[in-house]
């Protein structure tokens, strides 16, 4: 552990197709001030080699557990000794589930599992791997059982060509949250990743829609959960269409709360289709099938398949207001100035 600006800071990198972009990240810590020890996974090595962290840490690597000096040091012990912030970049979801379940069988694993230091993890993984439920899970388990905090993932260009949620976060990115991380420890660590779930709302599926995900908050920092389309065949929506999409999910949202249905920015860039009566709101006496309104702005008509992402969804809080009539309304220096701040317009 470490007193002054320049922290102790242990890299984790694992077996991802981005683990050379943890050089990258060793690179802006160190030109932070940081000292930087890298451990790294059998996977990552097929990806980059400990050389390219040795020589850019300066420092021997752990890359292997049962080594002779490692086993003579326990290495894994003693770098979680010395480390004031532990950061998995990239980390994958074969790691994150050892990490949940507490499984230690290298030497990333029993390093994260010696360190009770403050820990940040920045995921990178195939889209489809990120959604499923068990990633899920054993994230949302993670950060119940430890101080954490996640960076990522984004959504960006994958490994097989296609865009989605699972890119590893930018690396300036990373590099700020590690040193934030590591310079306030405890105090950030707690906080907005960690945001406690205020709202419990039930969401029951459709028969027949088993095989789609449920809405998740795709990263810690998102406010809004995808929404699938559910339907059965291939759906064109033709320039200056509009369709309902269902989404095979029904949901009851607590009074005092809607359901917010908003436009995908991707979908909206793209392909010049929204939510045509965005936000639509879900009430919280619904119960019916949430559908999603689309309307192709767009040139060339999108097909909508079943299991995409067309829209969000956002919990949001409401207010009941009561109506009073009355003779007189308040004055103001606006009065009945018409549209637009000045009242001109
Ligand atoms: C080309 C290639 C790219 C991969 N990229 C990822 C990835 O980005 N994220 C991930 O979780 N797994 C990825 N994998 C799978 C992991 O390498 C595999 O699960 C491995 O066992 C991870 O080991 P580790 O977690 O010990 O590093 C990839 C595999 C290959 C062959």
């Amino acid at each position: 552990m470490t007193t002054g600006a320049g922290k102790n800071i242990l890299l984790g990198v694992t077996g991802s197709i981005a683990a050379y972009k943890a050089a990258s990240v060793l690179r802006g810590l160190t030109a932070r001030g940081h000292n930087v020890r890298v451990v790294m996974s059998k996977g990552a090595q097929e990806f980059v080699t400990a050389t390219t962290f040795r020589a850019l840490s300066g420092r021997p690597v752990a890359a292997d557990l049962f080594i002779e000096e490692a086993q003579a040091s326990l290495v894994h012990v003693e770098l979680a000794e010395w480390a004031d912030a532990l950061a998995v970049v990239p980390a994958t979801a074969n790691i994150i589930g050892k990490f949940a379940s507490g499984i230690a069988d290298e030497v990333v694993s029993c390093t994260w599992m010696a360190c009770d230091c403050p820990k940040l993890i920045a995921p990178a993984m195939n889209d489809r791997m990120w959604a499923s439920p068990a990633v899920q899970e054993n994230c949302e388990k993670l950060k119940r059982l430890e101080k954490l905090y996640f960076v990522g993932p984004v959504e960006g260009r994958l490994a097989s060509e296609k865009v989605g949620v699972g890119a590893l976060a930018p690396v300036e990115e990373i590099v700020e949250k590690i040193h934030s991380v590591a310079q306030q420890g405890e105090q950030l660590t707690m906080c907005d990743d960690r945001r406690k779930t205020e709202v419990r709302v039930e969401v029951k599926r459709k028969a027949g829609c088993e095989d789609l995900p449920l809405p998740r908050y795709m990263s810690s920092g998102a406010s809004g959960m995808d929404l699938y389309a559910a339907v059965e065949g291939d759906m064109a929506l033709a320039p200056g269409e509009v369709k309902l999409i269902p989404t095979g999910i029904h949901v009851a949202v607590p009074s005092g709360f809607e359901a917010q249905i908003r436009p995908r920015s991707g979908l909206a860039l793209k392909s010049g289709v929204t939510v045509l009566n965005a936000p639509g709101t879900v009430d919280s006496d619904y119960r019916a099938e949430v559908g999603v309104i689309l309307a192709n702005f767009g040139p060339e008509p999108l097909m909508v398949k079943r299991r995409m992402r067309v829209a969000q969804m956002v919990i949001a809080r409401t207010e009941r207001a009561e109506l009073v009539e009355v003779e007189e309304l308040t004055e103001t220096e606006r009065q009945l100035g018409g549209f637009g701040s000045t009242g001109l317009h």
